[in-house]
């Protein structure tokens, strides 16, 4: 999950995740200047992320607070968000980025109910959570103003013709419907409301998603080649960082 904020017009970012395509974000728009504000499960990876980006820049530039959060939870989301706030002011941008698919290649059937509610509670509740805490607590829907970002996938359009899709690809449906919807009921403010649609990207999420089975994460990457984290960073900040009268 990845927030955003600018401040006299000049961005100012902020944003969570902490590994693969969240990482790669945040790396990207430090570099636009902003501040980031990075929520994952995992406090050490966010601090690691956070040492790593410091590393790379001047560290007077840009702020970046982390927390763990479980996006599943909104009772942790929106603590979160709240304390956000009060040390840091409004969000200027979310980026819904948290997701997982587990256990490829079992049908549905064959999954545990534990997986099918880890899965649907991160990719449904995890964004939906994120983004009601963000226009409340965050202060976005009081100034009208700002930028919703959902990174969904292209298996969103179109069902993928192999085992072990079903919750993440009704979950990835989820999230287009609920951003256009979204986008829809706030046509009236300047919130914007928009979706990331990477490919294929080779990061964690494959190898867990075959439970760090390498032959089966192999077999699946034959043939083609991945997009990396980096890439789909450089879209997300084509989209964040395009003038207002063009967006
Ligand atoms: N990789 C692809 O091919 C691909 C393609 C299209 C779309 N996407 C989408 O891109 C997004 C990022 O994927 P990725 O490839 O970067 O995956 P990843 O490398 O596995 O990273 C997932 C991130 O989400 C965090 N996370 C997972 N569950 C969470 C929870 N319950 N609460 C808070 N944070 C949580 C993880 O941190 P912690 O473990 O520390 O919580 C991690 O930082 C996902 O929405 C995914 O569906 C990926």
């Amino acid at each position: 999950m990845h927030y955003q904020r600018y401040k006299d017009n000049k961005p100012e970012r902020s944003r969570g995740a902490s590994i693969g395509i969240g990482a790669a974000i945040a790396h990207r728009l430090a570099q636009e200047g902003a501040n980031l504000i990075l929520f994952s499960r995992t406090e050490s990876k966010l601090k690691y992320l956070s040492e790593e980006i410091q590393s790379k820049i001047d560290t007077n530039t840009i702020k970046i607070f982390t927390t763990a959060v479980d996006v599943a939870s909104h009772v942790q989301v929106t603590k979160a968000v709240s304390n956000v706030v009060k040390q840091n002011g409004p969000i200027d941008v979310l980026i819904n980025n948290t997701g997982l698919a587990l256990r490829a290649p079992a049908t549905f059937p064959d999954l545990k109910i534990e997986d099918v509610v880890a899965m649907t509670e991160t990719n449904v509740n995890g964004y939906l959570f994120a983004t009601y805490a963000v226009l409340n607590e965050g202060g976005m829907r009081e100034r009208g103003q700002r930028t919703i970002l959902n990174v969904t996938s292209t298996t969103a359009m179109e069902a993928p013709p192999f085992p072990s899709e079903s919750i993440y690809y009704g979950s990835k449906r989820f999230q287009e419907g609920f951003t256009d919807a979204l986008r829809t009921e706030l046509a009236g403010t300047n919130i914007k409301v928009l979706a990331l649609r990477p490919g294929v990207v080779a990061t964690h999420f494959h190898k867990q998603r075959v439970d760090f089975d390498k032959d089966a994460y192999d077999s699946f990457m034959e043939g083609f080649e991945t997009l990396l984290a980096e890439d789909v960073a450089e879209a997300a900040a084509w989209m964040l960082v395009r003038k207002n009268e063009s967006w």
